[in-house]
């Protein structure tokens, strides 16, 4: 398990790398305003698009302003820079890639830490909003994970989660690194990922599906502290 661990997060940062030549590219602009980015935002960052790698536009319909975010696997900052048009007042991104993170969208409301996301600790009750788009999947530990974000966020704070989800167990590539790096070897279903997180404390207010791409769907969760 050690090594496996060990070897993902490896992976992970030289498949999420402004430098690496092989970096898939998986939307083009249409896709991301399809997704619901607003298109002044896509506009303006259009260079970075290439390294933004979203499940869904996560702020349809939640109210921002104000806030203070933490965009959990924030890659470049696509979602961060959305979050401070949306009047986020404060967002502070965490992402594995050291290039993403360098390199990524700035902004004096956006602070950037480099790390990994399992091994960091937040301050008890510090967010009132924390975003996972596209990277709960290449976590390993998901419920210690939820659990540190109750533990961060503020009473009633929000959770959103966007990834690829299962109607059945999936566990077909469970062992393969690649898929893992791209959200399909941590694929979990949707009954599972309500359930963990109702089991550390969190109220599923919404759960948007979108489009099925063989056995994986689009899902947006939206989930309140309790
Ligand atoms: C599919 S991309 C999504 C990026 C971003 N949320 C977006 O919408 O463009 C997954 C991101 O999670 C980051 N990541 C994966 N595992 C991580 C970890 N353990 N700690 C921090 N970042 C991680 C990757 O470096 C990558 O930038």
């Amino acid at each position: 398990m050690e090594n496996f661990k060990n070897q993902l997060s490896y992976e992970i940062r030289k498949t999420y790398s402004t430098s690496n030549p092989n970096l898939l590219n998986l939307s083009d602009l249409n896709s991301f305003i399809q997704f619901g980015y607003p298109e002044d935002v896509i506009a303006e960052y259009k260079n970075f698009t290439k390294f933004a790698f979203p499940i869904a536009y996560p702020f349809k319909n939640i109210r921002v302003k104000g806030s203070t975010l933490l965009n959990l696997g924030s890659g470049i900052g696509l979602d961060s820079i959305a979050a401070v048009r949306e009047g986020a007042e404060k967002v502070i991104e965490v992402d594995i890639s050291e290039t993403f993170i360098l390199e990524g969208i700035k902004h004096p409301n956006i602070m950037k830490i480099i790390g990994n996301i399992e091994e960091i600790n937040f301050k008890k009750k510090s967010f009132d909003i924390i975003l996972m788009n596209g990277s709960m999947n290449i976590i390993l530990d998901k419920l210690s994970l939820i659990s540190k974000s109750n533990y961060a966020l503020k009473s009633r704070g929000l959770l959103i989660i966007s990834d690829l989800f299962t109607e059945h167990k999936f566990d077909e590539c469970i062992k393969d690194i690649d898929a893992w790096c791209w959200c399909l070897g941590g694929c979990i279903t949707i009954d599972k990922m309500i359930a963990i997180a109702e089991k550390e404390g969190f109220l599923l207010l919404s759960k948007e599906e979108y489009e099925q791409v063989e056995k994986f769907k689009r899902v947006r969760f939206l989930f309140k502290k309790c």
